[in-house]
């Protein structure tokens, strides 16, 4: 009557071998009444009533075609025996299809051929006969599925294997349960108390009071928890590899910046396309940047008007309004922007840096698939005296190569900040294509040198998102499973952690 019985025991008997479906279905549901009985065994079990060792037993029975070969003999041997004695003589195939069956003719023949029991007639055409010699056959196929029927198996393994092959015998297996009464063996299954209560102490009742046993095997419920975003799993690889090779992250807690520091600071003119409403979320409230470093500011207003360090400039009026409206970060480099002026503030002057940052950035962009408003950007400087586009390069190679990512090809890009600029490649073996993989450059002498960077000091960069290569390494298609209210909970708990390559 327990309700983990949910199996019942097949009624009725085993059923006759033809019906190879039903013995299969047989077998099937009394494995799992099987199951269902040991589950009960175990619970009796742990209630100490019973003590039980399992013994299982593999037997087999002869399929249909393994029953009416045991009972006719073999197709060879119903062959060779449908064959006249005298060797010479023989017997037509259409004679023998009428006397065996045109499937007993088609599987004896092959077999009796390779037995070497039966030949083509050397003379009539289409004619069967016995070979010469062969006075007496021994029909071991029929001998073995007799045995089969009768033991349940046989002594020869090879042999147990091949009639299996051949579906002619099935195999069972049949479980038993060896059961002894256990020390509190009763007739009755009595109520197991789970809790010790303050009222069976009151009452005393604990005394007579029958306790479930623990189960220190079972696997607990797990435990609630936090789970690390997919992006973030990745953002934490992506950290040590930046500290591996000597970085410090830079603080990047300001969603929203001046166009100073997003843009001008950058050598961005004041008119550039991204500028506008179309790319970038401007902030309305506050009105205006609370403050910029009024000399740098000049220094910066000047190379954006009349040039200098070697440049010509923009030659517009730089707008001092425009350079304090308040956007939401377009690009992380507003971040290096700033850090770089704080390098070349420092007291005791300039001294070579290595800096990375993953954050959030905003875009003013159509969503799709792949593009949402908001995305993390992954961005690294190196400042030092001396830098050149082979350290670039050669950066890039090294940086890459951690997240197994090798084979890079380079292709000039355009960024008002940096000069040359490098888009970067690599080749994606599923999309067999060659795909872009992240921006870079050498900054500008008119973005550095504003801030007081000493003459000789080179800085690279380059920047890449965190999306692509989190989708990438999660088999993500849609940005909108990573991030977003369509994000499944489940999934973000069970995403295996990140490691590069
Ligand atoms: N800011 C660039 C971008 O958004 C990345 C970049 C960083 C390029 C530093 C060059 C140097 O794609």
């Amino acid at each position: 009557d327990d309700t983990r019985a949910l199996w019942t025991k097949p009624s009725g008997g085993e059923p006759a071998g033809e019906d190879e479906k039903a013995v299969e279905e047989y077998f099937r549901s009394r494995a799992n009444w099987q199951l269902a009985l040991q589950g009960v065994l175990n619970s009796l079990t742990s209630r100490e009533m019973i003590t039980y060792k399992v013994q299982d037993e593999i037997s087999f029975v002869p399929s249909g075609e393994g029953r009416s070969i045991a009972k006719l003999g073999s197709q060879e041997a119903r062959l060779w025996s449908a064959l006249p004695a005298d060797s010479e003589q023989g017997k037509s195939a259409d004679d023998l299809k009428t006397a065996l069956g045109a499937d007993t003719l088609k599987i004896g023949q092959g077999k009796a051929f390779a037995k070497k029991w039966v030949r083509k007639h050397p003379s009539q055409p289409n004619f069967l006969a016995r070979v010469p010699g062969v006075d007496a056959i021994t029909d071991e196929t029929a001998n073995d599925l007799k045995q089969v029927q009768e033991k349940g198996t046989l002594s020869d393994n090879a042999k147990i294997t091949e009639l299996r092959k051949r579906k002619l015998i099935i195999q069972r297996k049949l479980v038993y349960f060896s059961i002894a009464k256990g020390p509190k063996f009763s007739l009755k299954v009595e109520k197991l108390e789970t809790d010790l209560t303050v009222e069976m102490l009151q009452s005393g009742s604990w005394k007579s009071a029958a306790f479930k046993q623990y189960n220190f095997n079972a696997e607990g419920a797990p435990p609630t928890s936090g789970a690390l975003h997919p992006l973030l799993k990745v953002r934490e690889e992506f950290r040590n590899i930046f500290f591996e090779m000597g970085f410090t992250e830079m603080p990047t807690n300001r969603f929203v910046e001046s166009e100073f520091w997003c843009f001008d600071s950058l050598f961005v003119p004041q008119q550039h396309a991204a500028r506008d409403v179309q790319d970038t979320f401007f902030v309305k409230d506050p009105p205006r940047a609370k403050a910029i470093p009024e000399d740098y500011l000049a220094r910066v207003a000047e190379v954006h008007e009349k040039g200098g360090y070697g440049s010509t400039g923009y030659r517009y009026p730089f707008s001092r309004q425009v350079t304090e409206r308040l956007v939401l970060r377009t690009h992380t480099t507003a971040v290096s922007s700033a850090m770089l002026y704080a390098i070349a503030q420092q007291p005791g002057g300039f001294k070579p840096a290595k800096l990375f940052s993953i954050d959030r950035v905003f875009r003013n962009e159509a969503v799709d698939a792949t593009h949402l408003a908001e995305f993390h950007q992954v961005e690294g400087v190196v400042a030092d005296y001396n830098i050149t586009l082979g350290d670039l390069i050669g950066f890039m190679q090294i940086f890459f190569s951690k997240m197994g990512v090798t084979d890079l090809r380079f292709k000039p890009a355009y960024n008002p900040y940096t000069e040359p600029s490098l888009e970067i490649f690599s080749y994606h073996k599923g999309l067999k294509k060659w795909v872009e993989i992240g921006n870079s450059g050498m900054f500008r002498p008119e973005m550095l040198r504003p801030m007081g960077l000493p003459e000789g000091v080179n800085v690279l960069g380059w920047g890449l998102s965190l999306e692509r290569p989190t989708m990438i390494r999660y088999g993500i298609n849609n940005i909108r499973e990573l991030v977003g209210h369509k994000v499944s909970i489940e999934g973000v708990e069970r995403a295996a952690a990140v490691r590069f390559p």
